[in-house]
């Protein structure tokens, strides 16, 4: 007993000292935007103030955290987050960052970039958010529009907390990551707004999206080739074209994407729900896919394989594997279950292998 105490009296001494050490390499330092000169009046452009406080995070040792003040509009034409970094770089996102119009554009491709940054915490507080201001280029349909969100080769990435409104076209690309958390995350564009995918995931690996909630003119979620372990929970979609993997093997090349897991997510007034989509002259494939325990509520097709019919060109991307279980709700139209697998897209199951248990509508049709 005596030992015990004496351990005791000894640490409490001791332990002010050590935490000082023990904190310094973790050592969190916030750079503020406003200190580097963003004015946040809506108008200015903020763009090279958010570039000098990531810079000078990026660089610092330890812990950093860019902050973007709440109650303020930062209007930027373009920001390129790029590291590697020295830091842990957080983004404390508590204010609103918003697109110039479209004839003040200067981004190219992506609105805001995000590359090469490893354990990147992006943190909306369930206040901050960005908005592309997309109505200014959805009329022109055929223009090329710029994405809004692009995380290139980050691996170890959370996004939390989140709003994310009227992009241009798409709103969160996941290219080249390994790892990702997004959680939380409220997306919202009309439902006319054309190519607006909520989520574009592709070449990337562990990737989870959930408890999100995502309105827009496309996909809620598109997994395109390259993907492996990508997950959706609990992510409520509608309006929109529902959760789909692909399309697969566009302009012939070959794609493939497994072990996808769609579990506990809600389609409202969508035009698809579970979609696997491939397009003849490609090749690949697309496996392990399971949608569990679904919700749908007035969906076009709930169920849809799409393997586009053609007269001149094969498909060659293979789709096996495929589970869906638990599907509850109501279909807005007559082909409730719609698996369409590389024949005439008159017949409603064709080479399609599988068996349906508990199913309505019964689905007679399935090959063993
Ligand atoms: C961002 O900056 C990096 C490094 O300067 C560059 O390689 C990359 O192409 C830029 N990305 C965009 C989308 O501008
Ligand atoms: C995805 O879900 C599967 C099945 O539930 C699980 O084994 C896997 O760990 C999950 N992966 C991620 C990245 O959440
Ligand atoms: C999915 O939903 C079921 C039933 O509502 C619930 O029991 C289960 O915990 C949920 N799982 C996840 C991972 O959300």
């Amino acid at each position: 007993m005596q030992g015990f105490f004496t351990y005791i009296l000894i640490f409490s001494f001791v332990s002010p000292c050590q935490c000082i050490r023990l904190n310094f390499g973790t050592e969190n330092a916030f750079y503020n935007v406003i200190l580097f000169g963003a004015r946040g009046d809506g108008r200015s452009d903020d763009s090279q103030a958010f570039a000098n406080a990531w810079h000078s995070g990026c660089k610092a040792g330890g812990m950093s955290t860019l902050v973007i003040p709440a109650g303020r509009l930062f209007m930027v034409t373009k920001i390129n987050f790029t590291g590697p970094c020295k830091a842990k770089m957080n983004i404390q996102l508590q204010g609103q960052i918003v697109a110039p119009p479209k004839v003040a554009w200067k981004a190219g491709n992506y609105w805001i970039s995000v590359e090469y940054v490893n354990g990147l915490t992006i943190d909306g507080n369930g206040k901050g958010g960005f908005d592309g201001d997309g109505s200014t280029w959805w009329e022109c349909r055929n223009c090329y529009r710029p994405r809004m969100l692009f995380f290139h080769a980050c691996n170890g990435l959370t996004v939390r907390n989140l709003r994310i409104s009227n992009s241009p076209a798409s709103h969160v690309a996941i290219n080249m990551c390994n790892g990702a958390t997004l959680s939380h995350i409220f997306i919202h564009s009309p439902s006319n707004s054309p190519n607006t995918d909520g989520f574009d995931i592709s070449y990337s690996s562990n990737i989870l999206i959930q408890d999100s909630n995502i309105k827009s003119g496309d996909d809620c979620i598109a997994v395109n080739g390259g993907s492996i372990f990508i997950n959706a929970t609990r992510v409520i979609c509608g309006p929109g074209h529902g959760i789909s993997v692909g399309s697969l093997g566009r302009n012939g090349v070959r794609e493939t994407v497994s072990n996808v897991h769609v579990l506990n997510c809600t389609f409202i007034r969508t035009s698809n729900g579970a979609r696997i989509k491939t397009i003849p002259g490609g090749s690949g494939y697309a496996k392990q896919i399971t949608f569990d325990q679904i919700i749908l509520e007035n969906v076009m097709n709930p169920i849809i394989i799409d393997q586009e019919y053609s007269l001149t060109r094969a498909t060659n991307v293979q789709v096996s594997f495929v589970t869906y279980r638990g599907f509850r709700g109501t279909s807005a139209s007559d082909v409730a279950i719609n698996l369409v697998c590389g024949g005439k897209t008159s017949s409603t199951c064709r080479n399609a292998h599988g068996t349906a248990r508990n199913t309505i509508p019964y689905v007679p049709c399935l090959l063993k």
